[in-house]
């Protein structure tokens, strides 16, 4: 009877775990050079609230981000120290949050609900532009995945987080979305929202969505 009941618990919770596969990402032909899209980065705090992004421009970015772009080496368009490959990202939208698989090219959805508060706020301080973009991107490093002092696992899970934000503001460059690298957030209430483990850490996020 027991049994019966796990696995009926099991069935249920399987069911109830959501997965949005996305389209293949486009490798786009925007024909900008990367010295233009170097020339336009630039730190926009101003989202067109009434805009969303589409799901292939959602594929497209998450790839720039931290997607895979050596498929026979399962390596990644963003390097990491030692290729521990320790960095996530998580979608927080206006109807849930969802962390990107890059190998199944899916969102798989963790909460239900609009979060993106928690990314605009930490104690004292509140940035509510970050309301006004469609999708905040959180970027956490699994620092436990480095065998190593804890500072130079820290120092390594952010410096890798760093180049992912990077990777997203180049892209937004030169697909024209607005973006910014942001440190500000509720780390301990996204990592509760999260169920993150004790050495996942929220680095840095970046809200994206289209210039107001
Ligand atoms: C690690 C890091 C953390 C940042 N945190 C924030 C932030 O919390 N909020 C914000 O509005 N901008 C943040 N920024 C953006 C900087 O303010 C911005 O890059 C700087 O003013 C230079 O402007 P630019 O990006 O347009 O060149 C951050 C940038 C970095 C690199």
């Amino acid at each position: 009877m027991k049994k019966l009941l796990t696995l009926i618990v099991l069935a249920f919770m399987a069911n109830s775990i959501t997965a949005e596969v996305l389209p293949q990402p486009r490798h786009s032909d925007s024909g900008m050079s990367l010295d233009e899209a170097l020339r336009l980065r630039r730190s926009d705090r101003e989202f067109d609230s009434a805009r969303d992004l589409g799901s292939q421009q959602l594929s497209d970015l998450l790839w720039a981000a931290v997607g895979i772009n050596r498929p026979d080496e399962d390596k990644l368009t963003s390097p990491t120290a030692l290729n521990k490959q320790e960095i996530s990202v998580y979608v927080f939208s206006k109807s849930d949050v969802s962390l990107y698989d890059a190998r199944k090219n899916s969102l798989t959805k963790v909460a239900d609900g609009d979060h993106r508060r928690l990314t605009a706020r930490r104690a004292g301080f509140e940035q509510d532009f970050v309301m006004d973009a469609p999708v905040v991107l959180v970027i956490v490093a699994d620092v436990a995945k480095f065998e190593a002092p804890a500072d130079m696992a820290t120092l390594m899970g952010a410096v890798d987080a760093g180049i992912v934000s990077q990777n997203i503001n180049l892209f937004c460059a030169a697909e024209g979305l607005a973006t910014v690298t942001r440190a500000t957030m509720d780390t301990q209430a996204i990592s509760s929202l999260l169920g993150l483990a004790p050495g996942q850490m929220p680095v840095l996020n970046n809200p994206v969505g289209y210039r107001r």
